[in-house]
């Protein structure tokens, strides 16, 4: 049997770089003062109907959804940001005197997608979310935090693309001036977008299959179409990330592929040789309505998400090695019968005084047991023969010097915390 086609096992070796490539999110996370969330895998099928919309290829295309024995529409939820805004909702925390609302996910998210390096039917996304404000300051600092997400862990060939989608105005007029291009070549576009340019016009210039035609190079521009405060509020976040040393580039094209956005939208890609096909690592953008339309008080938010797998694709088109330590601090070889028991003993009381270590437990010869240890890549081998056990010590052989010394058994915690 083999896992579902767009899902993968990952497997020690690769799961410590799982490991610490989750710890330095959490990390920053803190750093930037966003406390962690866990909300459920599954949710009701409404929640992302309503949340993510109902035009949107999430929605309509790539849902796992089904029904469950009390015969409820659950789907599995296929991002974090409709959970997060509905359990913000559920528990008032629009309540809570702390605003904004700074919360940070990482989990599973799941999307019947076709299956290519970088894009899995169950991935992990490690994303934040603002609620409670919107000054166009958080919106920097939820990029900024984004671009460190990379930074952090040794990323340089990133590219940062913003654009502003506008109020609730803005986005009608540029609905409209869209509705107007396209129509007169409507025959001309995917099956999809022809839907699309009734449902929500904004999606045709995202799509994969119009992509080239001729009408697109001079689609109406949502950022000619913004009025005055969703200028304004463009240019305050521009001068933010100018101050702070961020650098962007406008894409009027950039629309995302959720309907929940308005204002602030960005993404960022990486443009090391060899990525793949793939660019993007991460989206986000401001969702001024979204707490409204899943039955909250107006609150404005704002957030992104990235994939840990496209994270961990791009730390390896760019060479960066993770500092992880894959050697074992100690493994104790041990000969004989009452040796082994004595070893037995040894190793329960060190890992009790919070030292790491292991021994053979396959029956192997001395020499069987010196090469297991080499190959654990063991910093230091512990050795209980009949000799050293009659005398109550036991040898500490340190095995990148080769160098070994003999040490009472009750002096051998503090001997070992000295020299790990
Ligand atoms: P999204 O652009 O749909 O946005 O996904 C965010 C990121 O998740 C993508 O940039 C990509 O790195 C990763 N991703 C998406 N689909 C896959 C896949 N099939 N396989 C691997 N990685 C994938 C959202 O999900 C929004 N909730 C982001 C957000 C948060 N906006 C505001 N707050």
């Amino acid at each position: 049997m083999k896992a579902p086609r767009g899902t993968q096992d990952l497997l020690p070796g690769v799961t410590e770089k799982w490991q610490y490539v989750e710890e330095k999110l959490k990390e920053l996370s803190g750093r930037f003062h966003y406390q962690e969330i866990r909300t459920p895998i599954f949710e009701h099928t409404e929640l992302f109907q309503r949340g993510v919309g109902d035009t949107t290829d999430i929605v309509q295309k790539e849902m796992y959804t089904f029904l469950d024995k009390g015969e409820r529409s659950i789907t599995l939820r296929p991002e974090g940001t409709a959970s997060v805004v509905r359990s913000f909702v559920q528990h008032k925390l629009f309540g809570s005197p702390n605003q904004p609302t700074k919360l940070f996910y990482i989990g599973p998210m799941f999307r019947y997608e076709r299956p290519q390096q970088g894009r899995m039917r169950q991935f992990v996304q490690y994303g934040v979310e603002a609620l409670g404000s919107a000054d166009p300051a958080i919106d920097a600092e939820v990029i900024s935090l984004a671009m460190n997400a990379y930074q952090t862990l040794g990323l340089k060939s990133l590219k940062l693309a913003i654009n502003s989608l506008g109020d609730q105005e803005s986005r009608e007029n540029h609905r409209q001036a869209l509705v107007d291009h396209f129509t007169p070549v409507k025959e001309e576009l995917c099956g999809d977008c022809q839907n699309r340019l009734e449902q929500n016009p904004l999606r045709v210039l995202d799509c994969k299959k119009d992509r080239d035609h001729p009408k697109m190079q001079d689609a109406p521009s949502i950022l000619s179409y913004l009025n005055t405060n969703s200028n304004v509020y463009f240019e305050k976040v521009k001068a933010y990330l100018d101050v702070m040393g961020i650098e962007y580039q406008v894409d009027p094209n950039l629309v995302r592929g959720l309907d929940y956005y308005n204002h602030t939208a960005f993404e960022i890609m990486s443009d090391a040789e060899g990525f793949g096909a793939i660019t993007t690592l991460s989206g986000g953008g401001r969702y001024n309505g979204l707490v409204q339309d899943l039955g909250g008080p107006e609150t404005p938010g704002i957030g992104f998400a990235l994939s840990i797998e496209r994270l961990l694709m791009a730390l390896e088109a760019e060479g960066v090695v993770l500092p992880i330590d894959e050697q074992l601090d100690c493994y104790v070889v041990a000969l004989g019968e009452d040796a082994n028991l004595k070893a037995a003993a040894i190793v329960n009381d060190l890992r009790q005084a919070g030292i790491q270590v292991d021994k053979d437990y396959q029956d192997k010869k001395f020499k069987g047991q010196f090469k297991a240890a080499d190959r654990l890549k063991t910093k230091f081998v512990l050795v209980l023969g009949d000799d050293e056990l009659s005398k109550n010590q036991i040898a500490v052989k340190n095995m990148e010097t080769g160098e070994q010394e003999t040490v009472a058994i009750d002096q051998l915690i503090r001997h070992m915390q000295g020299i790990l």
